[in-house]
């Protein structure tokens, strides 16, 4: 494909993407304020779900209604935040991070929202944290250590209620699965077997959203 053609569909996907970011309901202005936040002060904002993303989650979240949420990887608490607004009144929402330096402004970002009772972080390495965790998911979201997707999905399946949902971010990872003979990284090449795994995998029922990054979302049978 020449270089025009790619740059005009690339065009055409930001002005997509645009398009119905504009056309999707409002985010919440603590979220646009954490949204701000991070892109004003951390290092890799983009790690961020943003606007669009974010308002999948919460509506996901609010039909699925939770009592019980778990977040591998809350970064900045926007997904967080997001995922917290479809829980019961009681729910709690767990969320773990593994970068202590980011402590102090998740728990202000949780703090700012009208969720701070309902949500425990943990702070600490997930594959250590996981297994302790002795209770029933309604609604995970993966989106930490891309190379530990498989170890935490097997991990999380466990704990996830016969008809709950899993949903992992990155899939698409820059769409570099698509070009797996450009791409040999580990990254890559684990997101794309665990994408190929998931498909075949009679425990759940499986689609990617080509949202942002790739989302793959799983219903546990
Ligand atoms: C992509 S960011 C999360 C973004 C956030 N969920 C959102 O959508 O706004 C990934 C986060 O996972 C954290 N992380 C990476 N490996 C981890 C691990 N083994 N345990 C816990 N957190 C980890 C990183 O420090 C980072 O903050």
């Amino acid at each position: 494909m020449s270089n025009k053609i790619q740059m005009k569909i690339e065009d055409e996907i930001d002005r997509r993407y645009e398009y119905c970011e504009e056309h999707t309901s409002r985010e919440a202005d603590y979220l646009h304020e954490i949204y701000r936040q991070t892109y004003l002060k951390a290092l890799a904002p983009r790690m961020l779900s943003g606007h669009l993303q974010g308002r999948l989650l919460g509506f996901l979240s609010r039909i699925i209604n939770p009592g019980l949420i778990l977040e591998i990887g809350t970064f900045t608490a926007y997904a967080t935040l997001c995922l917290a607004e479809g829980l019961q009144d009681k729910g709690k929402l767990i969320t773990i991070e593994g970068n202590d330096e980011y402590e102090a402004i998740i728990r202000k970002h949780i703090d700012s929202s009208p969720f701070a009772d309902n949500i425990d972080l943990r702070i600490g390495n997930a594959l250590e944290i996981i297994p302790k965790l002795d209770m029933v998911f309604d609604l995970v979201f993966i989106d930490a250590k891309k190379l530990d997707y498989p170890v935490y999905y097997e991990l999380v399946l466990k704990k996830v209620k016969k008809g709950g949902v899993i949903i992992l971010d990155n899939v698409l990872w820059s769409n570099k699965v698509l070009d797996l003979e450009i791409h040999q990284d580990e990254r890559t090449l684990t997101l794309h077997r665990l994408n190929q795994k998931l498909s075949r995998d009679e425990r759940v029922e499986s689609i990617i959203l080509p949202m942002r990054d790739g989302l793959n979302i799983l219903r546990k049978k």
